[in-house]
């Protein structure tokens, strides 16, 4: 049996990329399968806020709640709206065919940062 797909529409900069993806993937996977640019400095572990999407409002009361850690990064993310959320944590499900989220024009690379602050 295989595993159910789905489309999900990411934009940048003005232009929307729709791709499909595995039901189970969390939408940062499904933009790295793709070449699409989310950051996502620190693998999904909630560590970092360069995962930062803006869900598009129609779709993020379909979303699962936001934990408290995910608040906490999300608080560090440049850009954030009402509907932002990170996506190394929203994973995919068939409730989201035709997810559209925009990632945003910058984020904020804290372990780039963190990384500098140790060297100097
Ligand atoms: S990849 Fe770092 S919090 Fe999502």
């Amino acid at each position: 049996m295989s595993i159910p797909t789905i489309s999900v529409t990411f934009v940048q900069d003005g232009t929307p990329i729709t791709v499909q993806s595995c039901v189970g993937m969390t939408l940062l996977e499904t933009a790295r399968s793709h070449h699409i640019p989310l950051e996502g400095a620190c693998e999904g572990s909630l560590a970092c806020s360069t995962c930062h999407v803006i869900v598009d409002p129609k779709w993020y009361p379909k979303l699962s709640e936001t934990s408290v850690d995910e608040e906490d990064m999300l608080d560090l993310a440049f850009g954030l709206t009402n509907t932002s959320r990170l996506g190394c944590q929203i994973v995919l499900s068939l409730e989201l065919d035709g997810l559209v989220v925009t990632i945003p024009g910058q984020t904020r690379h804290l372990v780039s940062m963190n990384n500098k602050d140790s060297v100097d």
